[in-house]
């Protein structure tokens, strides 16, 4: 059976909600799935392919999670990985979190060319005004985010699903 390690960095918490969903989703289409924290304890031997997401901090992924795939895509031997972001500048803008993601993972991939991506994706996540830097929330209040979860469940599962007949085929 394939064994997927969902591995993920969080600062406030609604990435990992994400990743338990995803790992929640293979796991219902039997496939052998845990999500856990990106750190070097992990062991990539352990696993036949990977999902690795962070949410987006100033259009970039946590460095963890960054580091977990760089480190990872050197020790896999070319296993298939799949990758997600989770931010708040689609909610606005569909396209322009699109193209974050899109830039960050063409950054990824820079340095870590071996890293086999089969697929990825860039979700909503969760926006608390309070959390941001004073310098922030200047910036904010020209394009304000609405606050709240903007988490789209229906479309983590769906792309779950798909993931799933991806690592089965
Ligand atoms: C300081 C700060 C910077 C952020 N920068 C971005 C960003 O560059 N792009 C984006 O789409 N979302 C950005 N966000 C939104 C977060 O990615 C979003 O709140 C996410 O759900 C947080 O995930 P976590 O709860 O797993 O930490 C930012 C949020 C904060 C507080």
């Amino acid at each position: 059976m394939t064994k997927v390690l969902v591995a993920f960095a969080t600062r406030f918490g609604s990435t990992r909600e994400i990743a338990s969903a995803i790992a929640a989703e293979l796991i219902a289409e039997g496939i052998e799935a845990v999500a856990a924290e990106a750190t070097s304890s992990l062991n990539p031997d352990d696993y036949d392919a990977f999902v690795i997401g962070s949410p987006l901090y100033g259009r970039k992924w946590m460095s963890v999670a960054g580091m977990f795939a760089a480190i990872t895509s050197e020790r896999i031997n070319g296993k298939p990985v799949v990758l997600f972001s989770v931010g708040t500048l689609g909610v606005g803008s569909p396209e322009a979190g699109r193209t974050e993601h899109d830039e960050f993972v063409a950054r990824l991939k820079e340095v870590a060319p071996k890293l086999n991506v089969i697929s990825d994706e860039v979700f909503t996540g969760y926006f608390e005004r309070s959390n941001l830097p004073w310098y922030l929330r200047i910036i904010d209040r020209f394009a304000p985010t609405p606050q709240g979860d903007h988490r789209d469940w229906a479309a983590i599962h769906a792309w779950a699903n798909l993931v799933a007949t991806k690592f089965k085929g």
